[in-house]
């Protein structure tokens, strides 16, 4: 009889029932020999490997079909394809939760606030689909410029400033602006987030030079090119609308031509993730493209040939006047200043005396 274990004497090594083997058996995550005269299971040392591999796995959420792939290719492209997936699941995840324990709390409260109890129940109908309206809206944000297939081309096309609106003119000059001002708060100890972060052109400059910084993007390609060019760099999947980090994690929170494709509903959820995110006393630092209102919107569409109106009209400039009011809302002072017709650089913070450079 060949050496090995046969299958309660496996179940009981992982504290697992012997149905759960077989069912990873038939699966076919494990492959156990069989006994040639009655065809009981025999495990060898090499299938306790594989078992405690899968049951790791799953102990993180990972789909079976998912480990069925890790197994058979256990390339580096594959395993980042296959986590970077669970990450976004789970973040999905603790979004979804928080938003019903959100609601959970206004409906007690109204509950426990309210004399007259059956009154009651339309406001709580009210205040549920409320959240499952956030839900949906945060969850149907898609990227429809396709940024994974821009990646690679993208660093060069700045460089040439493509597109007959010329909005890269300045690219340069923002991140620097950018990278300026949070060295101007004088700090060596800030924990910096990145939202957007592209192909890492921002976050480089503060990696360089030994700042704390983690760039988050919704494009896995975007992120690899980052990381190619600064492999020391911290990089995550992660959405405006779905910021993966807990609140108050950050001082800073930076970003550059990434706003603008969100509408204008949608910026507000985000700056509600943002304000989520960023500790008490943090700054906020975005050069973006954006009108000062909208009816300085108009005087400029209004003298532009219909291309480029079309081209503006494709994303989502920002009016500084709502974002203003947006932030405003949270306490928070709003600078802003015109780097060129359509570029703007935004600075969000707590003190009056904010100290640009
Ligand atoms: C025009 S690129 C700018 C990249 C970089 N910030 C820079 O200045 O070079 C826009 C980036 O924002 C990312 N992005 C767009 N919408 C996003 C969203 N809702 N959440 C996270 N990233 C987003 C894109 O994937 C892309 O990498």
């Amino acid at each position: 009889m060949s050496k090995g274990y046969n299958i309660s004497e496996i179940a009981e090594m992982f504290n697992i029932t012997t149905n759960k083997i077989r069912f990873y058996e038939k699966k076919g995550l494990l492959a156990p020999t069989r006994e040639y005269d009655n065809q009981y299971r025999r495990f060898s040392e090499e299938d306790i490997v594989r078992l405690q591999s899968v049951l790791t796995y799953r102990s993180i959420g990972l789909s079976v079909d998912s480990i069925k792939n890790i197994l058979k290719n256990n390339g580096k492209e594959n395993y980042l394809t296959h986590f970077n997936n669970q990450w976004q699941l789970v973040n999905d995840e603790i979004h979804r939760l928080n938003t019903i324990r959100k609601s959970l709390e206004q409906v007690m409260d109204k509950i426990y606030e309210e004399t007259d109890d059956f009154n009651v129940k339309d406001n709580l109908l009210e205040i549920i689909s409320e959240s499952n309206k956030l839900n949906d809206i945060k969850n149907q944000w898609k990227d429809k410029w396709n940024f994974n297939n821009w990646a690679r081309s993208y660093d060069k096309d700045v460089k040439k400033d493509i597109g007959e609106l010329k909005i890269y003119k300045n690219y340069d000059l923002i991140l620097q602006k950018v990278y300026d001002l949070v060295e101007a708060l004088g700090r060596s100890d800030l924990r910096i987030l990145e939202i957007g972060v592209g192909t890492g052109n921002l976050a480089g400059k503060f990696l360089n030079s030994g700042y704390n910084i983690i760039g988050i993007d919704q494009s896995r390609e975007m992120l690899s090119v980052a990381k190619e060019k600064h492999p020391k760099l911290k990089v995550r999947l992660g959405e405006f609308l779905k910021i993966p980090y807990e609140n108050k994690s950050f001082d800073v929170i930076i970003s550059t031509y990434a706003f603008h494709h969100l509408n204008e509903t949608e910026k507000y959820i985000a700056i509600e993730e943002i304000m989520r995110v960023l500790k008490d006393n943090g700054v906020i630092i975005m050069g973006d493209l954006m009108f000062e209102s909208k009816a300085s919107e108009e005087e400029i569409l209004k003298v532009l040939p219909q291309s480029l109106v079309e081209e503006i009209k494709d994303e989502y400039y920002s009016y500084i006047d709502l974002l203003k009011a947006a932030f405003e809302k949270y306490n928070k002072k709003f600078e802003h200043y015109r780097v060129d017709k359509l570029n703007y650089i935004i600075v969000v913070h707590e003190q009056m005396d904010f100290h640009r450079k």
